[in-house]
C-alpha cells in the first residue's frame, strides 16, 4: 500500500532538491534579520543558549515528525492530516492542524514580505553607493526615512508578492533547486567576509577607550556568555518560538515539502543537515552584527531595524563596500523569496486539490489576500505606529509577528508531537522513518512522545506567569 502513494504535484528529484529547498524555506529573514534583533531585546547569551536548546530538543525532532507526516499523507497539509487520521482510526479534528497551519502561513508572509522589501530597498541603495562613508548616524536616518514613507514600502512589498506570486504559480520544483544550490553557499561566504570585516573592527570615535577589548569580543561575548538574569520568561518564549520559526516549523511548510519527497530518502539525516545549516548562518549573522553594534555606541535591543542599522556601516567603509553590500542585500532578498515560497505552497497546493484551480490562479488568489494583509504591516511602521492604534502596546506588525512564531508555530509543532508520538502507530513511525538502528529510533520516539510536547508546554507556562 505505501508503495502506491504519490504526491499529485510531483516529487523532488532526490535527497539534495529536499535538502536544498528545505534548507531554502528555513534560511531566510528570520536568521539574518530576526536572529539578531530578538537576540539584542533579549540580553543575548542566555537567550541564544535557550534557542539552541531548543533547536536540539524540540526543533529537530518534531522536524523530523513534521516531514514524516507529509511524506505518509502525500498531500497539502488539510489533507494530509484528514487522509492519516482516518487511516489511523483517529478523529477528522485533526486536520483543523492544517488549517491553522495555513491562516499561520498567511499572517507569517503579509509582513514577512514587507521586511522582504526592505531587503530590495537596501539592495538598491548599496548598489547606488548610498552609503559610501555614512556614519552610523546617517546610516539610521536612512533608515527611519524608509520606513516612515508608506508609498515606498508598499511599492517594494507590492514587488515582492508579485515575485514570489509568479514562482508559486509555476511550480516549486523547477527553478527552486537551482537557485538554492547556488545561493546558500553564495550567502554562507558573504557572511564569512562580514564576519572578517567584524574581526578587524575598532571602536568609533572615543568610544574603545575604556574598554580592554575590541568590538568583535564585546560581540562574542554578547552572543556566547549566558547571563541568566537578563532572560525573562516571555524570553525564553521567544527563543522557542524562533526556534520554529528559523526552521519553518508548526505550520505546515516542511510538511508540504516533506509530501514531495521520495520515499528512499533517510528523514533523521537531511532534518539534521538542514537545522545545522540554518543554525550556522542565524550565528555567522550574530557575528558579523554585533561587533558594529559595539563598535558604533549602538542600542542592540534596537528592534527590527538592526540590520538595516548596522550593516550599511560597514559597507560604507570596507573595501569593496559597494559590490559585497549590493550583493548580500540581493542573497538576502533571494533568501527571503525562497522563505515566502513554502509559507504560501501549503495553501497553493490545498486550492489546487480541493478546488480544482490551476497552481496560477490558486497562487494569484491567495498571494492577493496576503498582499491585502500585509498592508496593516506597512502601515504599522509610519501612519499607524501611534499609540492609539497599538493594542498592548504592540503594532498591528507586532501583533502578528508576536502570534505566528511565539504562538501559532509552537502550538502547531505541539500537535504535530502529540499526533506523531500518540496518534499514530509506532510501526507506522517505524516505517515511515526507516532508521535502521533500533536505538536511534527509540531515542527520537522517547523525544517526540516526552521531551518535546513537555517543553513546549512548560515554556508556555512560564511565560504566562504559571510557573
Ligand atoms: N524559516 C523562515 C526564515 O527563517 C521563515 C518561515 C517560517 C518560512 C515559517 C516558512 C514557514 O526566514
Amino acid at each position: 500500500m505505501a508503495e502506491s502513494r504519490e504526491s499529485l504535484h510531483g516529487e523532488w528529484s532526490g535527497r539534495w532538491a529536499f535538502i536544498l529547498a528545505a534548507t531554502g524555506s528555513a534560511v531566510g529573514l528570520g536568521n539574518v534579520w530576526k536572529f539578531p534583533y530578538i537576540t539584542g531585546e533579549n540580553g543575548g547569551g542566555a537567550f541564544v543558549l535557550v534557542y539552541l536548546l531548543c533547536i536540539a530538543i524540540i526543533g529537530i525532532p518534531i522536524m523530523m515528525a513534521e516531514v514524516m507526516l507529509g511524506r505518509r499523507g502525500r498531500r497539502s497539509p488539510i489533507n494530509t492530516m484528514r487522509h492519516l487520521a482516518a487511516e489511523e482510526g483517529r478523529s477528522p479534528a485533526w486536520q483543523l492542524m492544517g488549517w491553522g497551519g495555513l491562516l499561520a502561513g498567511t499572517f507569517i508572509l503579509s509582513f514577512y514580505s514587507v521586511i522582504a522589501g526592505w531587503a530590495v530597498a537596501y539592495f538598491f541603495r548599496t548598489a547606488a553607493g548610498t552609503f559610501d562613508g555614512l556614519t552610523a548616524d546617517g546610516v539610521g536616518s536612512i533608515f527611519t526615512g524608509l520606513i516612515g514613507d508608506p508609498e515606498r514600502l508598499l511599492a517594494w512589498h507590492t514587488l515582492f508578492m508579485v515575485m514570489t506570486t509568479i514562482v508559486v504559480a509555476r511550480g516549486v520544483r523547477s527553478g527552486l533547486e537551482k537557485a538554492v544550490r547556488f545561493l546558500m553557499p553564495a550567502l554562507f561566504v558573504l557572511l564569512l567576509v562580514m564576519v572578517g570585516y567584524a574581526m578587524n573592527a575598532e571602536y568609533a570615535g572615543g568610544l574603545g577607550q575604556a574598554r580592554g577589548d575590541s568590538p568583535f569580543m564585546a560581540g562574542l561575548n554578547f552572543l556566547f556568555v549566558a547571563d541568566f538574569g537578563k532572560i525573562s520568561g516571555n524570553g525564553v518564549l521567544v527563543a522557542l518560538g524562533h526556534a520554529f520559526f528559523t526552521l519553518s516549523l508548526g505550520m505546515g511548510a516542511i510538511m508540504v515539502y516533506g509530501s514531495y519527497l521520495p520515499k528512499n530518502v533517510s528523514i533523521a539525516r537531511t532534518s539534521i543537515t538542514i537545522a545545522v545549516m540554518d543554525t550556522l548562518v542565524a550565528l555567522l549573522a550574530g557575528m558579523a552584527i554585533f561587533p558594529i553594534v559595539f563598535a558604533n555606541g549602538l542600542e542592540p535591543g534596537s528592534g527590527p531595524g538592526l540590520i538595516f542599522n548596522t550593516l550599511p556601516i560597514a559597507f560604507g567603509r570596507m573595501p569593496g563596500g559597494v559590490f559585497f553590500g549590493s550583493l548580500f542585500f540581493l542573497l538576502l532578498t533571494f533568501a527571503a523569496w525562497t522563505s515566502a515560497i513554502s509559507l504560501i505552497e501549503p495553501i497553493v497546493a490545498w486550492l489546487v486539490e480541493n478546488r480544482g484551480h490551476s497552481r496560477t490562479y490558486a497562487a494569484t488568489l491567495s498571494g492577493g489576500v496576503v498582499w491585502l494583509l500585509g498592508v496593516g504591516s506597512v502601515f504599522s511602521f509610519n501612519i499607524w505606529s501611534g499609540e492609539e492604534y497599538q493594542l498592548f502596546g504592540k503594532t498591528f506588525f507586532d501583533i502578528l509577528d508576536y502570534l505566528t512564531a511565539n504562538i501559532m508555530l509552537p502550538l502547531g509543532g505541539l500537535l504535530i508531537a502529540l499526533f506523531a508520538g500518540w496518534r499514530l502507530r509506532r510501526a507506522t513511525c517505524v516505517e515511515e522513518l526507516a532508521m535502521g538502528a533500533a536505538p536511534a529510533f527509540n531515542l527520537w520516539y522517547f523525544v517526540i512522545r516526552y521531551i518535546s510536547p513537555v517543553a513546549v508546554v512548560l515554556i508556555f507556562l512560564k511565560a504566562i506567569g504559571v510557573l
